[in-house]
């Protein structure tokens, strides 16, 4: 390559450095006003997905169950735990099913009564928790025992039968 290509292949180069004038500590410096930007973005996004299951339960209440429902096989679940399991209808339910002890099963709603967090049962307390805003329930009648949940968790009746698990709607329970 002769000189004259050289410098023409150096003129081509464009000088990245003066170009973008940023020292390399700086490089992954995050600044106070982009990391509040993002905050700001994430908390908005949360809300929204959370706005949209509330205005979703609100338009579209839940529908009574209608016949038995199959969970699982009953050695699926050991005593003392806990199985999550949905239920398609005119929208898809999802719902916790607890082994508390031989032969006692119970099934609950897993949306939070207070703002639709997740909730699920913790083994070490035997209570159900949600762990947004440090709510619970009680494992076996899904009442709230502490925190701001305004009412119960919805309960299904659970139907064992043949080593199978099933649920169905449970009579209305004021609470
Ligand atoms: S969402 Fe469950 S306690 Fe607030």
């Amino acid at each position: 390559m002769s000189a004259r290509e050289a410098n023409d292949n150096l003129e081509k180069i464009p000088n990245w450095k003066s170009d973008f004038p940023i020292e390399s500590d700086n490089a992954t410096h995050v600044g106070r006003r982009e990391f509040a930007k993002f905050l700001a973005l994430f908390s908005g996004a949360l809300a929204l997905t959370n706005g949209v299951i509330v205005v979703r339960s609100l338009l579209f209440p839940t529908k009574p169950l209608v016949g038995e429902h199959f969970v699982c096989n009953e050695t699926e679940v050991p005593i003392g735990k806990m199985f999550q399991f949905e239920i398609k209808g005119s929208k898809v339910i999802p719902y916790i099913l607890i082994h508390l002890a031989e032969n006692e099963w119970r099934a609950f709603e897993q949306k939070c009564t207070h703002l639709t967090c997740a909730v699920r049962y913790r083994e070490d307390l035997q209570k159900i928790e949600c762990p947004c805003h440090h709510g619970f329930f009680s494992a076996d009648t899904g009442e709230v025992l502490q925190g701001p949940p305004p009412r119960r968790l919805p309960q299904l009746e659970v139907v064992a039968k043949e080593g199978k698990i099933y649920v169905k709607q449970r009579e209305q329970v004021n609470g």
